[in-house]
């Protein structure tokens, strides 16, 4: 299994290249499903999970063909098996998102139902819910997901709380529903814009989304379309911390600020210097950060998924730090690797405190999930010595490159099995 090495202490300076986002990849190449002609996707990144996501969707009869300019055309002319296996699912909870279009186009779809994930229960009851207010019938039988529908009718649905892919699932469905459907409390993620962007490149009549309420008129059949990936947010967000926390220098072409405000505002109240343009996000931190209390919200506030970055900020910054993690239940387990390190966290429910400390040293640390793991490089990047992560196969399912991106901005850190 690989491991990441990193010898600490030595600011980041420099220029990094930000990749599509794989939030936005993940639903845009499951909107493929919803049209016989191709959709062709751009800038999309190099990730596990899009890897995933081009087998489960090849497996199930799609035509995946690549350039060589990180593009994909998606061409679902007739998909024969509209089953996501267990398999996929269990690596990838995004893989529900092939619900929503399976079964407005074709009628059924059989999905793994997915289990909880070390980050918490992460039902997918409000999807289910959409669903059958469209006219689905929805069993769950031997673990999976079985749904049935005639054509899908338009319907109003208000969700019980704000739900990401919950959100794309049923606005993908509702493109192909005879008449109208209403989404309220609906995700006004910067991805959910992206997809519906997207979607009405293919044909799709969509308005509000960005907003909680999104309005579909539903149409007989979408065609083919072109749609480059937005940029990631949260890779944007987590080389800013890098940066910040090491009290480094770093330009971020192509990242866009107008989708990361409340990331943005946290930088500058921790002390950064943040400019921002049309070819990207600057930062320079010239002193040790100070501390900066956060809780996390549905988009516009601040990100469950910068949540563990902030934390590993927060631990060498000045001050103390109160951190509320309002979105998971178990979203704190990089808590305890950065105490490893030396960080003075005590968590307590949703509640974090962190009591900042002059400097971490270097150590043997294992990440648990994506955005823990990003904690822990982060971790690395400040400690005094060597810091060595374990099970990184976690950060090749979200950041694409990640080493070789911050060796070219100075940081001394290698990947070895
Ligand atoms: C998406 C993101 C993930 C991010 C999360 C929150 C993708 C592929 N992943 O995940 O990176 O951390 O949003 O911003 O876009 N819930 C229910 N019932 C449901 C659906 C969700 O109770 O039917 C709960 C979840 O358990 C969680 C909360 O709602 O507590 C938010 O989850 P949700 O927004 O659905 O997360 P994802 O879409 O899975």
């Amino acid at each position: 299994m690989d491991k990441l090495l990193i010898q600490g202490g030595i600011p980041i300076s420099g220029e990094v290249r930000i990749s599509g986002a794989k939030n936005a990849a993940l639903p845009l190449m499951c909107a493929s499903l919803l049209s016989r002609e191709p959709l062709a996707l751009s800038n999309l990144p190099h990730l596990r999970d899009v890897t995933t996501m081009l087998r489960l969707l090849g497996q199930m009869g799609v035509q995946v063909s690549l350039d060589d300019r990180a593009g994909v055309e998606l061409r679902a002319g007739d998909v024969v098996n509209p089953v996501a296996p267990y398999e996929l699912v269990k690596t990838m909870r995004a893989s529900v998102l092939v619900l929503g279009p399976l079964v407005a186009r074709f009628g059924e779809a059989r999905v793994s139902l997915p289990g909880g994930c070390a980050i918490g229960l992460r039902p997918v009851d409000q999807h289910l819910k959409g669903l059958q207010a469209m006219g689905a019938e929805i069993r769950v039988e031997h673990g999976d997901i079985l749904a049935r529908a005639g054509r899908l009718k338009g319907a109003r649905i208000v969700m019980d709380l704000v739900t990401v892919t919950g959100t794309e699932n049923l606005m993908m469905a509702a493109c192909l529903a005879e008449g109208m459907t209403t989404l309220e409390n609906a995700a006004r993620e910067p991805e959910v814009v992206d997809l519906a962007h997207c979607l009405i490149a293919m044909g799709a009549h969509i308005f509000g989304a960005g907003t909680d309420v999104i309005v579909i008129q539903g149409v007989d059949s979408l065609h083919g379309a072109s749609h480059r990936t937005m940029p990631d947010r949260i890779e944007t967000g987590t080389f800013l911390v890098a940066a910040a926390a090491t009290q480094g220098s770093i330009r971020l072409i192509g990242a866009d600020a107008r989708i990361l405000d409340s990331v943005l505002e946290k930088l500058r109240e921790a002390g950064a210097d943040v400019s921002a343009d049309d070819g990207g996000i600057h930062l320079a931190m010239a002193r040790r950060p100070n501390s900066v209390n956060l809780r996390t919200a549905p988009y516009p506030g601040f990100p469950t998924d910068m949540q563990a970055q902030f934390m590993a900020l927060n631990a060498i910054a000045k001050g103390t730090a109160v951190i509320t993690e309002t979105i998971f239940e178990n979203r704190f387990m990089h808590a305890i690797e950065l105490q490893r390190l030396g960080a003075e966290v005590e968590t307590s429910g949703n509640t974090a405190v962190v009591r900042g400390v002059l400097g971490l040293q270097g150590a043997r640390v294992m990440a648990t999930d994506l955005r823990a793991s990003a904690s822990l490089v982060i971790a690395g990047l400040v400690a005094d010595g060597e810091t060595v992560i374990d099970r990184i196969y976690h950060l090749d399912r979200g950041y694409e490159c990640i080493e070789e991106k911050l060796s070219s901005v100075g940081a001394r850190i290698r990947r070895a099995n």
